[in-house]
């Protein structure tokens, strides 16, 4: 098949989360399958500058019709591996910036047009390049125009560009809502500016359009494609998912088992497997020692890494000081965010001295050590589409400690609750469950023997990509 993706991240080019992982992976997947695949990217300043695109061809002009007027840009195209073809749309005064969605607190003014710009920009160049694909598949809102897009260009010049649509909900809580005047940007058909189109609330939302106008819509677990249908967890779109009923399915990502994997990771002071062991604690001194931290510390250590947003649970994790103070274990945390989390972080470690580090950045190589060294890792997420961490935290022998929302639930089984298959410890998302969770890891570091049957059953666990890319691969079928 020839599947286009279309998403504004993609490993190891760009990326501020998961949907860089997962684009590359199910893109990489579906290429070692014999399909031809192709990405579709803002070109970035990231990706421009970064060595792997060195090559890049500029392939096509670009004029794009942004409401009355018309914008200039070009595409640049790379192939780093065989079947698999990336194209940059580009275009300087909307992508050449140091962020991808904004500085730091705020996010850029101009979002709605980059993004109007970049899904018109894809839709031109399948057409322009007589592409032909079988699949077009695009995700999260930066993506979500596209299907609906593209139906129209299809009416405007009388021609086939994708046989089936495909878009994906990473996290429902983003949706590119605008101010209605943006609408006009899209040159959609009045009649799309309702509430069965883009219309939601006098603004406009991308997210809704990607749901709506899909041939398929899936989520990335089986459990938040539920969720995702209650006014709980739906932030306002729960009716219009419900609306798509049956063609609404959640295909649990997996993991790039050549990135993430303990016994080759080149991140690694040294490697280690579910036979292996030793390297393992090699990890862990080394994570301790360039912490500040004494290297034979004999309590646990937790880890984290993520961004730091309410989603991923800071306020639980602030809400149990007492347990820091307390107990003696170690936390190292990796992350960036929001301001309020990274102040109120620091002041918990100034309040815990020699037991928290907090490493306030973003970095590929130190959260590898930190999923390598760490005994248990910490995800008390409020919500969790997916989430990579907890696969990955038990490929590399790291008990999980996760909240029993969305992928979380659907991948890591409570070792207490079920002691024949757990693999990490779950709890209920509040401050309390991960209280309960916390106390429950001490209970089970301090039995060693207990402890080294659980990570192991944890690295015995198949998360690559295989299983997700077949799954993928079978929804392209059915739908075409
Ligand atoms: P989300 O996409 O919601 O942020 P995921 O669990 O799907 O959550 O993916 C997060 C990804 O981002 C993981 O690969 C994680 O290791 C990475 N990550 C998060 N924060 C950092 C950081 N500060 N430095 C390096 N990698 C990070
Ligand atoms: C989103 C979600 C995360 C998921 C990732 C990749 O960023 O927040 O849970 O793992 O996308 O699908």
């Amino acid at each position: 098949m020839k599947i286009v993706h279309v998403a504004s991240e993609l490993f190891p080019y760009v990326k501020t989360g998961g949907l860089a992982d997962a684009v590359a992976a199910l893109a990489g997947s579906l290429a070692d399958m014999h399909h031809e695949v192709s990405v579709f990217i803002p070109g970035y300043r990231t990706v421009l500058n970064h060595p792997l695109a060195a090559g890049a061809t500029r392939k096509l002009r670009l004029k794009i019709e942004m409401g009355d007027e018309f914008m200039s840009g070009h595409v640049q195209i790379f192939s780093p591996r065989p079947n698999l073809t990336v194209h940059l749309i580009c275009r300087d005064e909307f992508y050449d910036r140091g962020n991808p969605y904004g500085n730091g607190e705020r996010d850029y003014e101009d979002n709605a047009d980059r993004f109007i710009f970049f899904a018109k920009g894809v839709v031109d160049t399948l057409r322009l390049a007589d592409i032909q694909a079988d699949v077009v598949h695009a995700h999260d809102w930066q993506g979500a125009l596209v299907p609906l897009l593209l139906r129209v260009a299809e009416r405007r010049h009388g021609l086939t560009l994708a046989m089936k649509t495909v878009f994906t909900i990473h996290n429902i809580a983003f949706q590119g809502l605008f101010a209605e005047r943006s609408f006009h940007r899209t040159n959609l058909p009045e009649e799309l500016n309702n509430i069965d189109g883009l219309e939601y609330y006098h603004q406009i939302n991308f997210m809704k359009g990607g749901i709506l106008f899909a041939d398929r819509v899936t989520t990335v677990s089986p459990r938040y494609a539920r969720e995702i249908q209650t006014a709980e967890f739906g932030c306002g779109l729960d009716g219009v998912v419900q609306n798509r009923g049956d063609d609404i399915v959640g295909l649990l990502n997996g993991i790039d088992t050549a990135v993430w994997n303990p016994s080759v990771d080149r991140h690694l002071p040294a490697n280690y497997s579910a036979g292996e062991m030793s390297g393992k604690s090699v990890c862990r001194t080394a994570l301790l020692k360039s912490h500040g931290f004494d290297p034979k510390f004999k309590g646990p250590v937790f880890g984290m890494v993520c961004r730091l947003a309410e989603q991923k649970g800071i306020d639980l994790l602030l809400a149990n000081e007492a347990f820091f103070l307390r107990e003696n274990c170690k936390l190292i945390l990796l992350g960036t965010g929001e301001q309020r989390y990274e102040d109120a972080l620091r002041d918990l470690a100034t309040r815990a001295p020699g037991k928290i580090a907090l490493s306030l950045k973003l970095d590929e190589a130190a959260s590898h050590l930190v999923e390598a060294g760490a005994d248990f890792f910490i995800m008390p997420s409020l919500f969790e589409p997916c989430g990579l961490n907890q696969m990955y935290s038990q490929a590399y022998g790291t008990v999980p400690l996760t909240s029993e929302v969305g992928g979380l639930a659907d991948t890591v089984n409570d070792a207490d609750a079920d002691p024949a298959q757990g693999t990490g410890l779950t709890f209920a998302a509040t401050a309390e469950g991960l209280a309960d969770g916390l106390r429950r890891a001490m209970i089970l570091f301090a039995d060693p023997k207990r402890y080294a049957v659980v990570q192991k059953r944890g690295m015995q666990r198949d998360f690559s990509w295989k299983n997700a890319a077949y799954a993928y691969e079978q929804l392209y079928q059915d739908s075409l």
